[in-house]
């Protein structure tokens, strides 16, 4: 326990589970008091009470604004502010390609990680321009840096993400409120429809796709929230912090033309 947030409220979006849960542990062990919302009414109120007295659980669909609303105006009755804004909760499900994707799974998926950040952003504002500033984070994705095949519809909205974070920066960084995103690579979660077997399986895919030659975990997606989170990036806004153990940086096919093995160096 440390106390890097000593005093801020923080409000999380999806802190029922993978990214969102382990943000909320680690923002409560570092001093913060978490209101953990999300839609997962069996697992929300568990990992509250797991944590203790530094967490609620409010019931949340992000996509609706009353919800919303409601789950600031939580945060404010029980401790009188709100410094924090991580609106991380987002689904990933199958798509196939364009021509056959569904439209309603378009929908879901922009409904809950394009217009699910907006309203986090919209009625969230406020209450960090009456605590004088505060810290608004988003989990967007590599999949909105470059093109997953078969993802068109996920890769927009984490495209949508990163932009609408960069717009929204600069409307309010005089306010001293900074507005950054997280760009994770594949980390071992259940992503909302993957069962227990297929996180492990997807642990060892991801392992392979990142030169750093392992899995992303929840819990380093939860590290870059606490840095941003935190005054230590007092000088941060409008950024994307991308953590994907090098998925997105070098290039394996020019790896390949210097025709060297660089996973032994
Ligand atoms: N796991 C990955 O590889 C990966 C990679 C890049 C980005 N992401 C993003 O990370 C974020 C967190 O996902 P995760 O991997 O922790 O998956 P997860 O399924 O474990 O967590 C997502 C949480 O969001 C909640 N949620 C979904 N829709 C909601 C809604 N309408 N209202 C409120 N809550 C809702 C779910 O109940 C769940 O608790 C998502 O935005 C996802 O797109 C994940």
């Amino acid at each position: 326990m440390a106390d890097r947030l000593a005093g801020k409220v923080a409000v999380i979006t999806g802190g029922a589970s993978g990214i969102g849960e382990a943000t909320a542990r680690l923002f409560a062990s570092e001093g913060a008091r978490v209101l953990i919302a999300d839609r997962n009414a069996d697992r929300g109120p568990e990992v509250a009470a797991e944590i203790g007295e530094a967490a609620l659980y409010v019931e949340t669909d992000v996509r609706q604004s009353e919800d919303v609303q409601g789950m600031f105006a939580a945060a404010d009755d029980a401790w009188g502010r709100v410094d924090v804004i991580y609106n991380n909760a987002g689904v990933g499900p199958p798509e196939d390609n364009i021509r056959d994707c569904p439209e309603k799974t378009y929908d879901l998926v922009s409904d809950i990680n394009i217009r699910g950040v907006w309203l986090g952003m919209k009625y969230g504002i406020p209450h960090l321009e009456r605590a004088g500033g505060g810290s608004i984070i988003a989990t967007a994705s590599v999949a909105g840096l470059v093109g997953l095949a078969g993802m068109a519809a996920y890769c927009a909205s984490k495209g949508a993400v990163i932009a609408m974070v960069q717009a929204a920066a600069g409307e309010w960084a005089s306010k001293g409120i900074r507005i950054n995103c997280i760009c994770p690579g594949g980390i071992a979660t259940g992503q909302g429809w993957l069962s227990q077997e297929r996180v492990e399986q997807s642990r060892q895919d991801w392992a392979r796709i990142h030169p750093v030659g392992r899995s992303g975990e929840a819990i380093d997606i939860a590290n870059a929230a606490l840095f941003l989170a935190s005054d230590a990036s007092a000088l941060i806004t409008g950024q994307k912090l991308v953590v994907d153990g090098g998925w997105t940086g070098p290039d394996g096919r020019y790896d390949e033309l210097t025709g060297r093995d660089w996973t032994q160096v």
